[in-house]
């Protein structure tokens, strides 16, 4: 048996065995006292009764007096010759077939009971294991004896009790039977929540299947949701590692290039082959370098910066980063098509610095990599939204590699043929600035156009 089942079996079979033991001493020691009790009642209230009867009452219903209160009456006019007395009375119950080793009435007795006494007294018949339990009153100089048969209730409560602890083995063997399946049946469910567990612990997210309808299956619910948001932690945690080794990688592979060819370039000035351009070479390889590291410590320190997070009217906060970028917007001749819908102001929560820098990137982008010079811009409320849109024209077709865009140091093929490609951190950046803003982000591919958007939702007052 299981140890719960133990536990339980040894809790309730003390539990039986106490409440059978108190029965047994009562049984033993309160019954038999009880039981003369009852009897010296009845008798005493049948004497009291006869007392207040007349004695011609009293003669004519003495044989309904004993049926009824199951006693022996036996009478005789009060006589000095005790002997004779004593054996007409003992005639007298013989006659009523109680028979009496030890039967005596005294001279003091019947002087006592003369008196108006009642007189009780118990006479034990020895081998007959019985007693005689007997009442003396006396009416009109006639001396009645009231009496009942007790017999010696030891005997019956031993064989009670004997047959009481058989029925206490008996119950005790029936419980622990019924403890060992019924806890079999708690402790099944709860080795196959142990053994998820220890899994769980080993990194594998199993999933308890258990339908108890009670705490059980509710502890086995939580454990597996427990198992469920382990599991997509650990997935997100390897997933992070996955993206981090890729990311140094790249971060190393970056560096390499630029670096590789600072190094030839400086050997062929060294070795007298330059014709003039290798320093210009160096230099934007050295920029190159600079503005990787540069836009590096940016990433990094957005991911630690603390958000001063304030209200601003979208519109406003977009125009001025806007500004910014008129001269590259007219010199590459970019019609911007704005569409700003809103009844008030459309106010948003942000960190006004963190969010120029996603301006910045998205107008940056959009003018370096349109295919058309057209950029289109959309603000709008939608349902507890307010929603803000960029859009320009591209050459790209894969829904799924646009997706990748958001990971660090990711260009696109067709953005490297066009040497636009900058570092490739830009929207790394911009999407680590909306996930502390706690912001939904997209990017999609819509009739040949590329869209982002970012989904902010509306200040609660
Ligand atoms: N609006 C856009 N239209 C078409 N392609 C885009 C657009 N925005 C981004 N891309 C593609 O996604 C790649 C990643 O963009 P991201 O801004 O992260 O880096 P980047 O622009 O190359 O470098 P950086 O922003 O650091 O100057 C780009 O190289 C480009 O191929
Ligand atoms: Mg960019």
């Amino acid at each position: 048996m299981n140890r719960l089942g133990r536990k339980i079996s040894i809790t309730i079979t003390l539990c039986i065995l106490f409440v059978f033991i108190f029965y047994l001493m009562i049984n033993s020691y309160l019954l038999p006292k009880y039981y003369l009790f009852q009897m010296k009642n009845r008798v005493h209230d049948l004497s009291t009764e006869i007392n207040k009867m007349p004695m011609a009452e009293f003669k004519q219903s003495i044989n309904q007096l004993e049926q009824e209160n199951n006693v022996t009456i036996a009478y005789e006019p009060i006589q000095t010759n005790l002997d004779h007395f004593n054996g007409i009375l003992r005639d007298n119950l013989y006659q009523k077939r109680v028979t009496l080793n030890k039967f005596w009435v005294t001279e003091d007795t019947i002087n006592q009971v003369k008196s108006g006494k009642r007189i009780s007294k118990i006479y034990n018949q020895g081998k007959l294991k019985s007693s005689f339990l007997v009442d003396f009153i006396q009416k009109d100089n006639v001396f009645i004896v009231v009496g009942v048969s007790i017999v010696y209730l030891s005997d019956a409560v031993q064989i009670v009790n004997k047959f009481t602890i058989y029925i206490m083995i008996f119950l005790i063997l029936m419980l622990i039977l019924m403890v060992w399946i019924w806890s079999k049946k708690i402790t099944d469910p709860l080795k196959e929540l142990k053994d998820i567990s220890i899994e769980i612990a080993q990194l594998e997210f199993k999933k308890a299947k258990i339908s108890t309808n009670d705490e059980i299956e509710e502890l086995a619910q939580s454990i597996n949701e427990m198992s469920d948001k382990l599991r997509i932690a650990h997935d997100d945690l390897n997933q992070r590692n996955a993206n981090l080794k890729t990311f140094i990688s790249d971060i190393s592979h970056e560096l390499k290039t630029p670096l590789a060819l600072i190094k030839a370039y400086s050997a062929g000035i060294k070795d007298g082959i330059d014709d003039g351009t290798y320093v210009d070479t160096i230099i934007r390889q050295t920029d190159q370098i600079n503005r990787l590291i540069d836009k590096l410590l940016e990433l990094s320190r957005i991911e630690r910066e603390i958000l001063h997070v304030e209200q601003f009217d979208l519109i406003k906060l977009f125009e001025s980063s806007l500004e910014n970028f008129e001269i590259e917007l007219n010199q590459n001749n970019i019609t911007l098509t704005k569409e700003y819908i809103g009844t008030n102001q459309l106010n948003i929560e942000v960190d006004r610095d963190q969010f120029e820098k996603v301006f910045n990137n998205l107008i940056s982008n959009a003018i370096k990599y349109t295919k058309y010079p057209e950029i289109k811009i959309k603000i709008y409320e939608e349902n507890e939204e307010i929603l803000f849109k960029i859009k320009n024209e591209t050459n790209l077709k894969n829904s799924t590699q646009i997706k990748q865009m958001w990971e660090p140091f990711y260009v696109m093929e067709a953005s490297r043929n066009k040497h636009l490609t900058g570092t490739g951190l830009g929207l790394a950046i911009v999407k680590s600035i909306l996930y502390r803003h706690h912001l939904k982000h997209d990017v999609e591919l819509i009739d040949g156009n590329i869209q982002f958007s970012i989904h902010f939702p509306k200040p609660l007052q």
